[in-house]
């Protein structure tokens, strides 16, 4: 396995007097996969959300890439390395290419720079032929496919992705995990909120179970205590 590129120690979250996540210790191996198994409520949407900054939770200490971090006062630089796929993605009016490029605009790369980097993220998703179809108008599985390119065109070192093929039907639901398994297998950091059989079974991937707010089992290498 290789080096860790996320510790988190101590992470804790509370509602009033609920406990919402208490995880002692949390540690994803570069180029890994993860799955997040766990009862609807046990804290897995919430747990990517307090990574990628989303969400404030307490946090003993936080080391990225051997450096710490500070994820209350979570830094510009990480969020390009780190990116949140939400399970309704939001696609905001403009063209599918615009939602695609505008993380890659926000850079400030130019047009003939970023062009090529989204058609082919755009070839990748198979979303070549919806190019014409406003974006509040695509299904449920187009828009999860549009949501992926958009993550994947950044090219961030983790990818957090909550429920991706929940509410697709077979064929959406297949072309999701596809994509999803590339991603695993081009040796990115994949963290995954599921209840997808398949996708749990996918090769190589490590299943952290939530349960009462913590990581209780796990397999595939010492992932977490
Ligand atoms: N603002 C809030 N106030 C109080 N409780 C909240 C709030 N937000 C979330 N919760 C609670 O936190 C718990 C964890 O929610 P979370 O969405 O992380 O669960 P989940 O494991 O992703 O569930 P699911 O499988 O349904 O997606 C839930 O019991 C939820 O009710
Ligand atoms: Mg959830």
């Amino acid at each position: 396995m290789s080096g860790p590129i996320l510790v988190v120690e101590g992470i804790h979250k509370s509602y009033g007097t609920r406990r919402i996540l208490d995880v002692p210790v949390l540690t994803l191996a570069a180029g890994e996969s993860y799955v997040l198994t766990g009862e609807n409520g046990s804290g897995k949407s919430t747990l990517l959300r307090v990574l990628a900054g989303l969400e404030h939770a307490e946090v003993v200490a936080c080391r990225y890439d051997g450096r710490p971090v500070d994820l209350g006062n979570y830094p510009d630089w990480l969020r390009r390395d780190l990116i949140y796929v939400h399970q309704h993605p939001y696609l905001f009016r403009g063209s599918i290419f615009d939602n695609i490029c505008y993380g890659l605009r926000a850079r400030g790369l130019i047009k003939a720079s970023y062009e090529p980097l989204v058609r082919e993220a755009i070839a990748w998703a198979g979303v070549g032929a919806l190019l014409d179809v406003p974006p509040h108008k695509l299904s449920g599985g187009e828009k999860q496919r549009v949501a992926l390119a958009r993550a994947r065109v950044l090219q961030p070192r983790i990818f957090l992705l909550d429920e991706p093929t929940a509410n697709l039907d077979a064929e959406a639901r297949q072309q999701a995990i596809k994509l999803i398994s590339d991603l695993c297998d081009a040796n990115r950091t994949v963290v995954l909120a599921c209840h997808d059989r398949e996708i749990i079974e996918l090769p190589r991937m490590n299943r952290l179970n939530m349960g009462r707010g913590a990581i209780e089992t796990w397999n595939g290498g010492a992932v977490c205590v």
